[in-house]
């Protein structure tokens, strides 16, 4: 296995097993209100270049509930602001601690992080990727009885960093994804050629441009904001994408027993209804909560299972 956790692709489908079992059992023992010290004497470096209220809160909360010391680091705080470059402040950092947690801009940041860190680098979301959301949507879709490897997901909306770990995902998994986007708003073109597309074919991954051909026989369906962080929104970028909500229009061509998903932060009006939203099909504050077991997870597993 990699050493980091940049890309989706780092990690087997027998790591997205053995992390959907630890987060299990992580969920069994917060609610019996006992919690395993398994990372004590480590410290958690949470290095974040843009914003985020569940993925930073979530790592601090699970490295120090298990026991190890976070680090907290935004980039107005750091010498990176100034100047000094990732090399170094990869080199020194790593020196420090025992995993880094970053949130960053390009894909190249994080890789150019991690070439020089002594120690493991997690991706808590870049520009690419978003690769922990994926396992705590994994985890809150096997939850819902939902077999990881035979299940159709479709993803509404912009072709984004989320909906990138996810098609990344449906080819470690085994499982069916539909993406249905505006055109010129798809999936990566390298993650859908690692994905096992060729010649924009691929038996399990469906692109497409129309959202009710998307969430047919769907299982799930996902979608995320219209415009990512970092990203030029506008009125012209909102027609664009107003197909594209999740509606209930839009469900009423799904089966009637598929949940809806969101990593969270939701534009309620844009991407989704509020009426979806506060819906009883909707899981994205299951997603939010789950986002605490897979943190642990990731922790453990990079940390700690890869020594053993
Ligand atoms: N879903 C998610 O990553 O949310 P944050 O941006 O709040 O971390
Ligand atoms: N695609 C969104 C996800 C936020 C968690 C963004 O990058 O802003």
């Amino acid at each position: 296995m990699s050493e980091n956790f940049l890309s989706i692709f780092d990690i087997s489908k027998g790591d997205v097993e053995r992390m959907m079992a630890r987060s299990a059992e992580h969920r069994e023992m917060s609610a019996a209100g006992g919690i395993g010290k398994s990372l004590e004497g480590k410290a958690v470096g949470i290095f974040f270049e843009k914003p985020s209220t569940r993925t930073r809160v979530s790592f601090e909360a699970a490295a120090a509930l298990l026991g190890a010391h976070p680090v907290l680091m935004d980039s107005a705080s750091m010498q990176t602001n100034r100047g000094e470059t990732l090399e170094d402040t990869a080199k020194v950092l790593s020196s420090y601690l025992d995993i880094i947690v970053m949130r960053t801009h390009g894909q190249e940041r994080l890789e150019e992080f991690a070439a020089h860190s002594a120690v493991p680098v997690i991706n808590a979301l870049s520009d690419l990727e978003h690769p922990t959301q994926a396992l705590a949507d994994m985890f809150t879709i096997a939850s819902h009885d939902i077999d990881l490897s035979d299940f159709k997901l479709a993803y509404i909306g912009d072709g984004n960093n989320v909906a990138n770990s996810l098609v990344g995902l449906s080819s470690v998994m085994g499982f069916d994804i539909a993406v249905a986007s505006p055109p010129g708003r798809e999936p990566d073109r390298a993650v859908l050629n690692r994905s096992g597309m060729s010649n924009g074919r691929a038996a399990h991954i469906t692109i497409t441009d129309d959202p009710a051909e998307a969430v047919r026989d769907a299982d799930v369906v996902y979608t995320d904001v219209w415009v990512s962080m970092g990203r030029e929104g506008g009125a012209e970028l909102r027609k664009l994408f107003e197909p594209y909500q999740v509606n209930a229009d839009l469900l009423s061509a799904a089966p009637a027993d598929a949940i809806v998903m969101h990593c969270l932060p939701a534009h309620r009006g844009e991407e989704i209804t509020d009426e979806v939203m506060r819906s009883e099909r909707c899981v994205a504050f299951e997603q939010a909560k789950n986002k605490l077991h897979t943190a642990k997870s990731v922790l453990e597993f990079f940390l700690r299972w890869k020594e053993g």
